[in-house]
């Protein structure tokens, strides 16, 4: 890790672990990007630019401006000046003009990272990150900008960010800005995106990247299941283990928009950002404005090396909770168990069973508060429904407390429904455009948070209920994307704030739950408003990856999933079959197995469930405690694809000092006279020995095999029988 100005060249030098992401400063004026990608010692700089064979340039270096600006490699492209490229950052001034130059102005190095105000970031100490910033100014306007990297020991990942300072004496307008930029030289190289839908998501695209823009984005106000705030470039060949990849991923909860555009001289300019549909920041003089952080990560040894770089970064520097690494109560959750139907007798019941089996917590999910026997009332008004539970929560949770379980329970803080006392009581609360009728999605209507009485309403709800009660978990849900964007606060020239202001309000409501409740387990939610990102990961270290719980879709699922994020962080239990979602019947050892590559818990009515299944529940709770260590903190190798067997899946998690593996194989699909399947591990030590654990059938041996032996020749797996049925494989190392 280390951050270099070389002067004599003017050229800025970041170096990560085994990459190398270099800078330029042309004619004394202007940020250039000259490099990013494997590690290199001395490059010759700015030659590499070839500036004098743009067109009509080769005159004085720089020439006619113009065509400068159609093909300089621009670190931060500003929009109207000549940059027809994707641009970074539209700035219009008071009379409706858009076009800013940037030019460079200064630049500090220096150890540790800062955080970025009002926003989650990732964190580091002095010893562990360094910082380059690179002040550029746009002269007539006085606008400075402020390009951020840190980079972090042992790392791979860079963190960047901008920060946009009016130092002028007028008002401006940010129309648009991007939080990073990479310029690339094309390799034929495609697309990587997740696209989806409810249920659905975190699914993977590849597509080869035509002349012209290509983005995934969104505009649904959160970062949804049908895009994610994520997207790579990587080589048509890059695999698991070997090719190019460039990553890059938004620290963000909102609305934005990743691109990739093909240029007339076959470079590629990657960008990602807050989406400018309905962007627009006014810039009062002296304000400033923070654009959230991107994570960029380049990796020569494939998709799997550039997953385990972001599962390090988000474990050591981003993901802030006590229970980042420490085991996660097993819990089970009434939601399928139950739904709306449940009363306190009813989860008594549940509890005191779950408790017989191991189950460590009680979640009471949606359905607990005002009148809401179904999912069209009721949200804001966070009264306990006490018909259904007579001696409120508090009661609840202290009988849950003598069986022996701790209590969780569900908010979806930021709604109201149409029937509802808080809506009758204040419409206005809610976001619309005056004079028309807001669209409804799932009976309920989004609050608008970035009103302070409304923020305070909403914590407060939440915060009252905690406080009363023994409380150690939180579901924080959220059931729909924003439509009819008004608000009373937020109008005319800074009706384009909302969104981001809305984003704002949600993480200051998380901050101050997080910090009034440190002890709190707080669990965001995928499939309502498909919020699994880097931003909610800050708050939370879990997040429930979809409703669907279908163990073979949630295979997919969890595999996109932890494409890029920490297992440890993959909300994932085991329900009931058929699947209420898709209908499918899949083993209670397989959904188990399944489960245990994430939080692990349980989604069902645990006294209700065939006894031959309920009795699996002990050893699934020892399974757990025995491999959560492991599959929390170790490396997680994917091994095999469902979507390209279309037989088969495995994944391992091998522990850092390489002594301990967990192979995971599932067998989607049985097929007559086919041999057993050989698999080869991934991420061993390969001079050592390891013992493969017996199945705990019969007196078989163990086997003992050399790593390079699993890892080169491979591994026999079991010959089993029937869909859905899996194994977990255990080795230790002698
Ligand atoms: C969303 C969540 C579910 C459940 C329901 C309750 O769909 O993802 O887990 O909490 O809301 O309404």
């Amino acid at each position: 890790m280390a951050i270099i100005f070389d002067e004599s060249r003017h050229l800025f030098m970041i170096g990560t672990e085994n990459t190398s992401y270099i800078m330029a400063i042309t004619a004394g004026k202007y940020l250039g990007h000259i490099y990013y990608g494997r590690k290199v010692n001395k490059p010759a700089g700015e030659a590499i630019l070839r500036v004098k064979e743009l067109a009509f340039v080769d005159r004085d270096f720089i020439g006619e401006k113009g065509s400068f600006g159609d093909g300089y490699p621009f670190e931060f492209g500003s929009a109207g000046i000549g940059d027809f490229r994707e641009s970074c950052i539209e700035i219009m001034n008071e009379n409706g003009q858009i076009g800013a130059e940037f030019i460079y102005r200064s630049h500090r190095i220096f150890d540790g990272k800062p955080g970025l105000k009002g926003l989650p970031a990732t964190f580091a100490n002095e010893n562990d990150a360094q910082t380059l910033e690179i002040t550029l100014m746009g002269e007539v306007l006085g606008i400075d900008l402020i390009l951020s990297y840190s980079v972090f020991e042992g790392s791979d990942a860079i963190a960047r960010h901008v920060r946009v300072v009016n130092n002028g004496g007028s008002t401006v307008y940010l129309n648009k800005i991007n939080s990073a930029c990479i310029e690339l030289n094309n390799k034929d190289y495609e697309m990587l995106t997740m696209y989806g839908s409810w249920a659905r998501e975190r699914a993977i695209s590849r597509t080869p990247i035509g002349y012209g823009r290509h983005s995934t984005f969104t505009t649904r106000g959160i970062s949804s299941h049908q895009s994610h705030p994520f997207y790579a470039v990587l080589g048509k060949d890059t695999g698991e283990d070997s090719g190019e990849i460039y990553g890059m991923h938004f620290v963000y909860s909102g609305n934005f928009e990743g691109v990739v555009e093909r240029t007339q001289h076959d470079e590629l300019r990657m960008t990602m950002g807050i989406n400018s549909y309905n962007f627009r920041w006014k810039m009062e003089p002296g304000e400033e404005f923070i654009a959230p952080e991107v994570i960029t990560v380049y990796s020569c040894e494939g998709i799997g090396k550039m997953t385990r770089t972001l599962h390090d970064l988000y474990r050591t520097h981003l993901i802030r909770s006590k229970y980042l690494h420490k085991k996660r109560p097993i819990l089970l959750n009434n939601w399928e168990a139950t739904y709306f139907d449940f009363n306190m007798d009813k989860l008594l019941d549940i509890a005191r069973c779950a408790k017989e089996q191991g189950i460590e917590m009680l979640v009471m999910d949606d359905g607990w508060f005002g009148k809401r026997n179904s999912d069209n009332c009721s949200l804001g008004d966070w009264k306990v429904n006490t018909e259904k539970l007579p001696e409120g929560i508090e009661g609840l949770v202290k009988r849950v407390n003598e069986i022996g379980l701790e209590f969780g329970i569900w908010f979806e803080p930021e709604m109201v429904s149409p029937d509802s006392d808080l809506y009758r009581a204040h419409p206005d609360y809610a976001i619309a455009i005056p004079g028309r009728e807001a669209a409804q999605v799932r009976s309920q209507y989004v609050l608008d948070i970035t009103r302070d009485e409304v923020r305070d309403y909403v914590y407060e709800s939440v915060a009252n209920i905690l406080r009363s009660a023994n409380i150690r978990y939180v579901k924080w849900d959220m059931n729909r994307p924003m439509t009819d964007v008004g608000s009373i606060l937020y109008k005319g020239d800074t009706a384009g704030e909302f969104y981001h202001r809305y984003v704002l309000a949600l993480y200051d409501l998380q901050e101050r739950l997080t910090s009034e409740f440190p002890d709190l387990l707080l669990e965001n939610c995928t499939s309502g408003g498909g919020r699994f990102d880097p931003g909610m990961l800050y708050y939370s270290p879990q997040i429930w990856a979809s409703d669907d719980t279908d163990a073979i879709e949630r295979l997919t699922i969890q595999r996109g999933t932890a494409m890029l994020y920490p297992l440890s962080s993959i909300g994932a239990h085991v329900s009931d079959c058929p699947n209420h979602i898709v209908g499918r019947s899949t083993s209670f050892e397989t959904r188990g197995y399944v489960a245990l590559a994430g939080t692990f818990g349980y989604e069902l009515d645990v006294t209700r469930i065939p006894e031959d299944d309920r009795k699996m529940i002990p050893a699934q709770v020892a399974m757990y405690h025995k491999y959560n260590d492991l599959v929390r903190e170790g490396d997680y190798y994917r091994i095999a694809n469902i979507c390209d067997t279309n037989e088969f899946d495995a994944w391992m998690v091998t522990s850092k000092d390489k002594k301990e593996a967990l192979v995971t194989y599932i067998q989607v699909r049985g097929a007559a006279n086919i041999r057993s399947r050989i698999i080869t591990l991934k991420g061993l030590d390969p001079d050592a020995v390891y013992v493969l654990e017996n199945s705990g059938e019969g007196d078989a041996p163990c086997k003992e095999f050399y790593g390079d032996e699993l890892m080169n020749i491979g591994f026999v797996t079991d010959k089993i029988w029937g869909d859905g049925s899996g194994r977990l494989y255990h080795f230790t190392a002698k």
